[in-house]
């Protein structure tokens, strides 16, 4: 299955083409190309996303990635006289009805409309490429900003109606999880798939591809989050998760203890699998008051401790997860995932657990449009192939 995917559900405008294909027990995705523009840069100025921003963006730049993809592809396909869609002659009643319609252009319209000149772009774009060979566009409809999602949504829906190819609506989180089949990897069931992102720190239990179980979750801040907050208390720019992991580095290498200031590690004995991160930031806000100067010393103390303090709560509220269920493989996924340490500390538990550890390739670990089509084709298997389907934004998508 030939799959062209849209992530726009946060500060990351995305898309690619990937191959899934789909056996009875083994999922096999291959990237074709992927293009990505990162408006780190914009948000910067706010100190954090600004949704209204993310999505004028998102319009801006859909068009650009989309005409890079179609190009590339346009000369691919050259060769491929053969191509028949995966869903040719499939009949859903939708699709019935598209296809003897003359004039899709004022519904187009009515797609677009709210993003200033998006539809003049759309239709000079879409008139001026041959259609790709693909079998399904997949969209991201959850979890995210949702006036940022819509634009994809709206976008990718506007394509499904042009194009006359079905459009699947696709979950961020399982694209999340499902990144490490970009790396050939494959998923042993049941799974334990540990999220943390900037917007989600999560336990989830997965018994197949399509069965899902949150059995921890932050309470309040994400993980990203409270790195971000805190690099952001020592006057570090958005998104200082980074750079806080930066000077946590530093200080190992240079022996400057944790121990000189103290942070909490929150619920790390509660009883359940959840997380709180909001106390350790507050932790952060009240030893930075109570000192008279922040010496570069001291920076470093600080992000090591609180460095030092995550760690801990993940790997101690992991490890429980593991031991009550034999899982056979651990996917840890999401944003944070760069941070080298908390890496190796979580790697360390094939060892210790006896559970094989799955990273995605660190390309495909922050925001990325081929984890969605990723998700997006396993998506496709559960339903029928739909043109242009009514997809909402949803903020709070459940699993
Ligand atoms: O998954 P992601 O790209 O976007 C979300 O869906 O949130 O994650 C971004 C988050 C940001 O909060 C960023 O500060 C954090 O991941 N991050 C890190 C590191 N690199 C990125 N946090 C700690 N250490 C890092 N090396
Ligand atoms: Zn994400």
């Amino acid at each position: 299955m030939k799959i062209l995917s849209i992530e726009t559900s946060c500060d990351e405008t995305a898309i690619a083409l990937v191959e899934v294909t789909i056996k009875e027990s083994s999922i096999t995705a291959d990237q074709i190309e992927s293009e990505l523009f990162s408006q780190i840069d914009i948000h910067k100025e706010f100190g954090g996303v600004f949704p209204a921003v993310a999505k004028r963006e998102h319009a801006k730049h859909l068009p650009i990635l989309l005409e890079k993809i179609l190009k590339f592809q346009e000369t691919r396909q050259r060769e491929d006289k053969d191509w028949i869609p995966a869903y040719a002659g499939m009949t859903t009643q939708k699709m019935d009805s598209y296809l003897h319609k003359n004039d899709i252009w004022k519904e187009i319209e009515a797609l677009l409309e709210r993003e200033v000149g998006l539809f003049e772009t759309f239709k000079k774009l879409v008139t001026a490429h041959e259609t790709p060979h693909i079998d399904t566009i997949a969209v991201t409809t959850g979890p995210g900003l949702e006036p940022a999602l819509w634009v994809g949504i709206n976008f990718a829906r506007a394509l499904s109606l042009y194009w006359n190819i079905p459009l699947v609506g696709t979950n961020h989180m399982k694209g999340h999880i499902f990144s490490v089949l970009l790396d050939q990897k494959e998923i042993n069931f049941p799974a334990l798939a540990l999220l943390i992102s900037g917007g989600h720190t999560e336990l989830v239990e997965l018994n197949s591809v399509t069965d899902f179980n949150i059995i921890g979750k932050t309470k309040d801040d994400a993980v990203g989050e409270s790195y971000d907050k805190v690099a952001r208390m020592l006057g570090i720019e958005y998104p200082g998760g980074p750079e806080i992991a930066k000077l946590a580095q530093e200080a190992r290498e240079k022996n400057i203890g944790s121990g000189d200031i103290r942070l909490p590690r929150p619920m790390i004995h509660s009883k359940d699998l959840d997380f709180s991160f909001s106390g350790l930031k507050t932790a952060v806000l009240y030893t930075i008051r109570d000192l008279s100067e922040i010496t570069p010393e001291i920076r470093m103390n600080i992000a090591h401790e609180f460095e030092q303090a995550v760690t801990d709560v993940i790997l101690y509220k992991t490890k429980k997860a593991l031991e009550q269920k034999g899982y056979k493989s651990l996917i840890v996924s999401g944003g944070v995932i760069a941070n080298t340490y908390l890496r190796s500390q979580l790697k360390a538990l094939e060892v210790t657990e006896g559970v094989e550890v799955l990273f995605p390739k660190f390309t495909d670990s922050t925001d990325n449009a081929q984890m969605i089509a990723v998700a997006g084709a396993i998506e496709s298997t559960k339903t029928a192939p739909i043109i242009n389907p009514e997809l909402r934004a949803q903020g709070n998508l459940p699993y």
